[in-house]
């Protein structure tokens, strides 16, 4: 099996030190750099938006996965584009035109995902899976790192794999929530971890990065 890419989220990050921080996620190896934006409303937590996000576009050429959980994310997908995002995921749960949307992602030139939250299955997405580029499984309620992972998670992502290979989708399956070395086992199909807390407040991310690389022997 092929070693998942890692995505430290931001959120755990020590904003009074962004930069600082971005570049010591390049140094330990990090693939993709998680960047968590709320908006109160979609979750029950506000993060970042446009003005750190361009902050940090400045700062790193890692790509930037964009994970949006805002409620009608079409008002603002342009505008993220615009701030230097390469993936944008907006949630399943947060509108209604996904293929739309979808379309208008790639129309801006940047690769397209959709998030689900823990209590949504993964079946919703069979038709529109061979036109995303990424699917972000929640494995715990988003709003907050640090929480736990949900273990029935672990079945969604395998009923994922199984649709993605009956359909012909190469959507990437990424998994985002309470991933730990000892949680990322669980999901062995997943091709993206996404670590808040288990790695931006471990005393040696570098080895906890070789850990997560390393879970899906
Ligand atoms: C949760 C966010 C996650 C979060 C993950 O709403 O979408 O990306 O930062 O953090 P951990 O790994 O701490 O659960
Ligand atoms: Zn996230």
């Amino acid at each position: 099996m092929k070693a998942p890419l890692i995505a430290p989220s931001l959120l755990s990050a020590d904003f009074g030190r962004l930069a600082e921080e971005i570049k010591d996620l390049e140094f330990i190896g990090a693939d993709w750099l998680h960047c968590d934006i709320m908006d109160g409303i979609f979750v029950p937590n506000i993060s970042f938006g446009l003005p750190v996000l361009e902050a940090i576009r400045r700062y790193t050429k890692l790509p930037l996965d964009v994970h949006l959980m805002i409620q009608r994310p079409e008002d603002y997908i342009e505008r993220f584009a615009q701030a230097g995002a390469d993936l944008l995921t907006f949630h399943w749960e947060a509108t209604f035109h996904h293929d739309r949307l979808i379309q208008e992602i790639h129309r801006l030139g940047k690769k397209a995902g959709i998030a689900i939250n823990p209590a949504t299955p993964v079946e919703v997405l069979i038709d529109i899976l061979p036109e995303v580029d990424l699917v972000c499984v929640m494995s715990v309620n988003p709003g907050f790192g640090g929480q736990r992972f949900i273990s029935y998670v672990k079945q969604k992502v395998q009923r994922l794999s199984d649709l993605r290979y009956k359909v012909g989708s190469r959507a990437l399956i990424e998994v985002d929530g309470g991933i730990t070395p000892e949680t990322a086992v669980l999901v062995p199909q997943a091709d993206v971890l996404v670590a808040g807390h288990s790695l931006m407040h471990a005393q040696d991310r570098k080895a906890v990065l070789r850990q997560l690389k390393q879970s899906h022997p």
